[in-house]
């Protein structure tokens, strides 16, 4: 990331012909297609079949569209406003905007941004402050932090939540097993090839994807997972599945027989 905007003389932004249409060309989409969406995961001003957005003090009319939806999937991912050059992208009526947009729900999305050419503000919709922002010319410096946030690869099935990636677990960084996020609504994938779960019946069988990443969200790779009420088995599976070590225990032995069949450890 060390070239990117390194052509743009960023002096241009104090011209008065530089205005929000020229951020989103020449600014904001090279940065969108950086972060790895393509054409048809970018979608430009979303028109609104229901233009209302509850509020605590009533409905509010949403007056304009959003520049920019990031659709992964079927759903949206996050939603980008751009704003002329001179424009507030940290508090204020354009902060109100985006946020509306981010809860609308015909939308739905947990990230909403702002950006003016000068800066980029990224926000979730249950924080007043940003939770990323940095001045354009230094986004080398941040694009670390911007692409774990935003990149395609960060959400899973179009759902906003983010998760830990095995690349992270190596850094030296203290992981605080007690206090990771909470993880947002996950969608349930029924089966999946390499998963066995469809051939029991075991009469508490949970579903590996939402087990899977509850595994990834709260431990990192290598650690050992325990499930002293295993079940079905779908957590020391998902354990191993996703590079960690299961334990799994129960009381019922027709539970013990068939996880250790399926792990083959007879
Ligand atoms: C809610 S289910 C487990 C759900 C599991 N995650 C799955 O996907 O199948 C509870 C399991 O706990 C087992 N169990 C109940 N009492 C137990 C005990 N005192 N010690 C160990 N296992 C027990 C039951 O046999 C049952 O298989």
């Amino acid at each position: 990331m060390h070239n990117f905007f390194q052509n743009f003389d960023f002096a241009q932004l104090n011209s008065p012909d530089f205005k929000e249409d020229s951020v989103r060309e020449v600014l904001i989409l090279p940065l969108l297609q950086q972060l790895g969406y393509n054409n048809t995961q970018i979608v430009r001003s979303k028109t609104f079949q229901n233009p209302f957005v509850k509020t605590a003090s009533g409905k509010r009319a949403l007056q304009q569209t959003p520049d920019y939806l990031l659709r992964i999937a079927d759903s949206y991912a996050w939603v980008l406003d751009a704003k002329a050059p001179n424009e507030n992208i940290t508090d204020g009526g354009n902060v109100e905007q985006a946020y509306f947009y981010a809860i609308h729900p015909e939308v739905r999305t947990k990230f909403f941004a702002l950006c003016n050419g000068k800066a980029f503000s990224l926000f979730r919709h249950d924080t007043a402050q940003p939770i990323l922002y940095f001045e354009l010319p230094d986004i080398a410096q941040h694009w670390d932090a911007l692409s774990s946030y935003l990149s395609p690869g960060s959400f899973q099935s179009g759902k906003t939540f983010t998760y830990q990636s095995v690349k992270k677990a190596n850094t030296t960084q203290q992981f605080d097993y007690l206090n990771q996020p909470l993880l947002e609504e996950i969608p349930v994938h029924k089966q999946s090839a390499k998963r066995h779960f469809g051939v029991h019946g075991y009469f508490t069988k949970q579903t590996w994807n939402v087990v899977a990443e509850y595994i990834k969200n709260f431990s990192q790779v290598g650690d050992l997972v325990l499930d002293p009420f295993g079940g079905s088995g779908v957590t020391a599976i998902e354990a191993l599945m996703n590079n960690r070590q299961g334990i799994h225990l129960d009381l019922n032995p027709m539970s013990t027989f068939m996880v250790d069949s399926l792990l083959l450890l007879q």
